[in-house]
C-alpha cells in the first residue's frame, strides 16, 4: 500500500527553507518499531494495551490480567447503582439544583443541592462505566488451582509491537516456557489470545474469566469494580456449543454477554466455582490454545453495537488468525496514513525523547481515545470521574486527530456527539432563559451533565464546536462540511450571543457573573469577563458568522454585534489577567498555579484582531515564566504554554515545555498524571500531539515547520494551524 502525500515532504527547521522537498516518503515502520515498549515486569501504574478506540484490554506482564486486574473497558457498557430510597430523592426527576442570581434574575443551575444530597450524588456517580471482565492465566497444580504470583515466575519479557497491535509476552513457570500473544479485533470488543506451553497439555495451565460488580462509590478507580460482592450480581452459562460458550452477566439493569471461542485444542469451560463468578478454560492434549473473548450487549454474537450508538452492528470475529491479520492491516493503515514527523536525523536526546512521546502517544490514543463518544480522562485504562467524559476536554482529546490527518477518528465522535446532545442542550439553555444550546460538562452517553458547581458554570466548552468545525472546513472546504456542522454551530452561536450580557454603564457585553474560567479557581459570583473566554467567544462567534456567509446566508445581526462589542481583554499592570477586576493576581499564590489560561489567547487560539495586543501578551508570558508555580502544573498546561512560546517566536522554549520535568511519560508512553490527576492522563498526551502538529505545520503567518535549528526535523502531511 502506498502512503498518500497530502503535502510535499518538508524539512522542518525554522531556519531552513521550508520548501526543501525530499524525493522519497519517510520510512515509518522502523521508526515506530524502534519505540515499541518492552517490559520485564508489570508496571503498578499502567498496563500495556490492545484495543481499537472503542474497546481496550489492559494487560500485565503475562499479556493477560493474571497478576493485576487491569480493566477491559468499552465505550458502550454502563451501569447504574440502585437509586436512593430517601423520600423525595428517589429519582433524577426529584433533583431541582440551585438558583443563583444572574444579572438580576434567578437562574437554575445543575448543582448539588444540600437538601437533596443523595440524589445529587447519585446523579454525579451514575451511570458509571463498567469493567467488562477479567481474563487471566489459571495455574493448576495437579488439576487444582494453586496460588501463583508474579514473583513465582521467571524470565519475564514482553514487547508491544505498535505497528501490528500485537502484544507478545513470555515467562517460565516450573521449568517450562509460557508464550502468550494478545491482539484486539479492530472492529468489535474482542480480544484474541494465542497461548503455547507444555503446561497446557495436562491442564496444568488454563485461563480464568471473572466479573466485578460496579458500585459508583469511587470517583477514581484504577482496578475497576468490586470483586467480592459476588451476591450482588449474577453470571450464568447461557450457551455451550462446539468450541464455544457464552456467559451472561447481569448487574442490576445492565446485561451483557461474553462469547468465548477456542481453536487449536480440545478444551472445556467449567464454573463458576461456588461463591465466585470465575470460569476456567482448560485444554486437553495440546500445547497450543487459541481463543477469542468477545463482549457484546446483544444476546446474539453476530450483532454488537459498536461503531455507532444507534446500534449499527458489526459481525464479531471469533477467529484468532483472522483477528491477527485484521489487526496488522488496521495498524499498518493507521501508521502509513496521516501525518508523520521524523526528529531522529541528528540524534539529539531531546528530539529523540520527543519522538518517543509522539509515537507512543499515537498508539495509546488510538487504543483509548477514538470512540463514538469522546473519551474520559484516563481513556479506557481506568475509570476517572466514574468513566464520564468532559465537554471542555473534547478538543484536547480529539482535535489532534484532524491536525494529523486522521479525520476518520475525529468523525467517529464528531459532530455526532453534539447532534445527540443537542436536544438536551437546547433544553438546558431554554430553562435558564437563553437562546440556542448550552453544552453541559461532565457527561454520560445520554448527554446529562453531572451536577456540580464547576460543571454548571464553566464556559470554554461552548466555542469548541466552532473550533472543530473550522479545522474541518480548512481541510474539507465543501458545502457538505458546512451543512454537516451548521445546526450545532448555529445553536451554539445563538447561546453564546444571548449569554453575553449588555452592560449599559461600560458599553460592552460582559461574560458572567456567575461563571468560571478555564482555571476553575475563582469565585464564580465575582468572575466577570475572563480573558481567555472573551477571546474564545469572539473567535467562536466570528467562525459562526463566516459559516453563514459561506453558506450564502446572512448571520443573525446579534452574533457580530456581540463579537465586536465584548468587553476588552482585562489588563492589570501591563499584563493580561484571569478576569476583569481580579485583585493582585500576580501576588496571589492560589491564582498563579492552575491552568495558564491567558496564554491560550495566543497559541492555542489565533489572535483576534482588534482585541489582542502583542506587547501585553509578551509581558504576560514573561510574568508567567517568572511567577507561575509550575510545580503545580500538569498535563496539557505544558503544551498550552508551549504553543504560546512558539507563537511568540521562541521555539527552543516551546520544545522545552514539551519536555518539562513536570510533564512525564512512562516507559510505555503513558502520560503520568502526578498529584492532581490520575495516571495515565490522556489529555496530556493528546495536547502534546496538538502542539506538535502546530510546530510541524506552523500557523497563520508562519507557515511551515518550527523546530529548533539543527534538529533536521522532517515532516509530511501537516497543515498550518489557524
Ligand atoms: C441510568 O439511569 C438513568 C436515569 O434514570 C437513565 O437515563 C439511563 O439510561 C440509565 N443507564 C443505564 C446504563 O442503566
Ligand atoms: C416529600 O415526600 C413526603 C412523603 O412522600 C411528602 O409528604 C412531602 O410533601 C414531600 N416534600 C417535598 C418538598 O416534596
Ligand atoms: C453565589 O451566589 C448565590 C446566590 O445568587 C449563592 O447562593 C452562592 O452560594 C454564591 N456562590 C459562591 C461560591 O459564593
Ligand atoms: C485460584 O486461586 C486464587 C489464589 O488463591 C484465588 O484468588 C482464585 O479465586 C482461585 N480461582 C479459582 C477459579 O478457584
Ligand atoms: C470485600 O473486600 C473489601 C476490601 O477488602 C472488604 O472491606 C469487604 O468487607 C469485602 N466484602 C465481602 C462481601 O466480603
Ligand atoms: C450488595 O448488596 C447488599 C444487600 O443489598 C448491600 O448491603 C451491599 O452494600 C451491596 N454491596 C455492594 C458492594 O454494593
Ligand atoms: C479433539 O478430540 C477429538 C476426539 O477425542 C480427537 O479426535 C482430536 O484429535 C482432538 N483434537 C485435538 C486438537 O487434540
Ligand atoms: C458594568 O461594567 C462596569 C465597569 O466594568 C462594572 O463596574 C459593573 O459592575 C458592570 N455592571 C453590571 C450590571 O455588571
Ligand atoms: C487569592 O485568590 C483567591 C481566589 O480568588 C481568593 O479567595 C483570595 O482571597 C485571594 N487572596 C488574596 C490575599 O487576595
Ligand atoms: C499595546 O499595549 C501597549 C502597552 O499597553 C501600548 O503601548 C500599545 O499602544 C498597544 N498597542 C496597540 C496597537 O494598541
Ligand atoms: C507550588 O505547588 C506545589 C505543588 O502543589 C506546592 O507544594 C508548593 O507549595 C507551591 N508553591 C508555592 C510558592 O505556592
Ligand atoms: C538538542 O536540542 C536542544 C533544543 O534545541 C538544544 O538545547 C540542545 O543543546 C541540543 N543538544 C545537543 C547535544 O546538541
Amino acid at each position: 500500500m502506498k502512503p498518500p502525500h497530502p503535502t510535499p515532504l518538508l524539512l522542518l527547521t525554522a531556519l531552513t527553507l521550508p520548501s526543501t522537498t525530499l524525493s522519497t516518503p519517510l520510512s515509518r515502520k522502523p521508526l515506530i518499531q524502534h519505540f515499541n515498549p518492552h517490559r520485564t515486569a508489570s508496571s503498578p501504574s499502567t498496563p500495556l494495551q490492545v484495543g481499537n478506540g472503542n474497546f481496550a484490554f489492559g494487560a500485565d506482564i503475562t499479556g493477560l490480567q493474571t497478576f493485576l486486574p487491569w480493566n477491559t473497558l468499552a465505550t458502550w457498557c454502563w451501569h447504574n447503582a440502585s437509586l436512593p430510597t430517601t423520600a423525595n430523592q428517589t429519582s433524577p426527576a426529584d433533583f431541582t439544583g440551585l438558583d443563583w442570581w444572574t444579572h438580576g434574575r434567578l437562574v437554575n443551575y445543575d448543582q448539588p443541592n444540600p437538601a437533596e444530597a443523595e440524589i445529587s450524588q447519585w446523579m454525579v456517580a451514575n451511570p458509571q462505566r463498567a469493567n467488562l471482565g477479567r481474563v487471566g492465566l489459571w495455574f493448576g497444580g495437579g488439576g487444582s488451582n494453586v496460588s501463583v504470583g508474579e514473583a513465582d515466575v521467571e524470565g519475564k519479557a514482553q514487547t508491544l509491537d505498535m505497528y501490528s497491535g500485537r502484544l507478545s509476552s513470555g515467562f517460565v513457570w516450573k521449568g517450562e516456557g509460557v508464550a502468550v500473544v494478545t491482539t484486539a479485533d479492530p472492529f468489535s470488543s474482542t480480544v484474541a489470545v494465542d497461548i503455547e506451553s507444555a503446561h497446557l497439555v495436562d491442564g496444568g495451565l488454563g485461563v480464568f474469566f471473572d466479573y466485578p460488580y460496579m458500585t459508583g462509590t469511587n470517583k477514581f478507580e484504577a482496578f475497576v469494580g468490586v470483586w467480592n460482592a459476588t451476591a450482588n450480581h449474577t453470571t450464568q452459562l447461557v450457551h455451550q456449543g462446539p468450541r464455544q460458550v457464552r456467559i451472561q452477566h447481569d448487574e442490576d439493569a445492565t446485561t451483557y454477554y461474553t462469547t468465548i471461542h477456542w481453536s487449536g485444542a480440545n478444551a472445556t469451560v467449567s464454573g463458576p466455582a461456588p461463591g465466585t463468578h470465575q470460569y476456567v478454560l482448560t485444554a486437553h492434549g495440546s500445547s497450543k490454545l487459541a481463543f477469542t473473548v468477545s463482549y457484546h450487549s446483544h444476546p446474539s454474537p453476530e450483532t454488537a453495537p459498536f461503531y455507532s450508538p444507534s446500534g449499527q452492528g458489526t459481525r464479531i470475529n471469533t477467529d484468532v488468525p483472522a483477528i491477527t491479520t485484521s489487526s496488522s492491516q488496521y495498524w499498518r493503515n493507521f501508521w502509513e496514513h496521516g501525518a508523520f514527523l521524523d526528529l531522529t536525523a541528528t540524534n539529539n536526546a531531546s528530539a529523540t525523547e520527543l519522538q518517543r512521546r509522539i509515537i507512543q502517544s499515537q498508539y495509546i490514543l488510538a487504543v483509548n481515545e477514538a470512540g463514538f463518544d469522546p473519551p474520559q480522562e484516563s481513556g479506557l485504562v481506568n475509570n476517572g470521574w466514574y468513566g464520564k467524559f468532559h465537554a471542555e476536554m473534547f478538543l484536547w482529546h480529539l482535535g489532534h486527530w484532524g491536525r494529523w490527518g486522521r479525520w476518520d477518528l475525529v468523525n467517529r465522535a464528531m459532530p455526532g456527539v453534539y447532534e445527540r446532545f443537542l436536544p438536551s442542550s437546547l433544553e438546558r439553555a431554554r430553562l435558564q432563559g437563553y437562546a440556542g444550546a448550552r453544552w453541559g460538562k461532565m457527561s454520560d452517553p445520554t448527554g446529562r451533565s453531572a451536577p456540580g458547581e464547576i460543571n454548571s458554570l464553566l464556559l470554554w466548552q461552548q466555542p469548541h464546536v466552532m473550533h472543530f468545525a473550522e479545522y474541518e472546513y480548512r481541510s474539507f472546504p465543501t458545502r457538505a462540511t458546512l451543512e454537516k456542522w451548521d445546526a450545532v454551530v448555529t445553536a451554539t452561536a445563538e447561546f453564546m450571543a444571548s449569554f453575553a450580557s449588555w452592560n449599559g454603564s461600560s458599553g460592552w457585553y460582559d461574560l458572567g457573573p456567575p461563571c468560571l474560567p478555564m482555571s476553575e479557581n475563582t469565585d464564580a459570583n465575582a468572575t466577570v469577563n475572563p480573558a481567555f473566554e472573551l477571546a474564545y467567544w469572539r473567535f467562536g462567534l466570528g467562525v459562526a458568522g463566516a459559516w453563514k456567509r459561506r453558506l450564502g446566508e446572512v448571520a443573525p445581526e446579534a452574533w457580530g454585534r456581540v463579537a465586536e462589542g465584548l468587553a476588552p481583554l482585562p489588563v492589570e499592570e501591563g499584563t493580561y489577567v484571569i478576569y476583569e477586576g481580579v485583585r493582585d493576581m500576580w501576588d496571589n499564590a492560589s491564582l498563579t498555579e492552575d491552568h495558564q489560561s491567558m496564554l491560550g489567547i495566543y497559541g492555542w487560539l489565533p489572535p483576534q484582531p482588534g482585541q489582542f495586543n502583542l506587547t501585553i501578551m509578551q509581558n504576560t508570558a514573561e510574568q508567567v515564566y517568572e511567577r507561575w508555580n509550575f510545580t503545580y502544573s500538569y498535563g496539557w498546561d505544558f503544551p498550552l504554554v508551549a504553543m504560546n512560546a512558539a507563537r511568540l517566536g521562541d521555539v527552543e522554549s516551546a520544545v522545552g515545555f514539551l519536555l518539562h520535568p513536570g510533564f512525564e511519560f512512562d516507559d510505555a508512553g503513558y502520560q503520568v498524571g502526578g498529584a492532581r490527576v490520575p495516571t495515565p492522563y490522556m489529555p496530556g498526551a493528546s495536547a502534546l500531539l496538538w502542539a506538535v502538529a502546530m510546530l510541524a505545520g506552523g500557523w497563520g503567518g508562519s507557515e511551515g515547520g518550527q523546530f529548533p535549528e539543527g534538529w533536521g526535523a522532517v515532516g509530511e502531511g501537516f497543515t498550518a494551524a489557524l
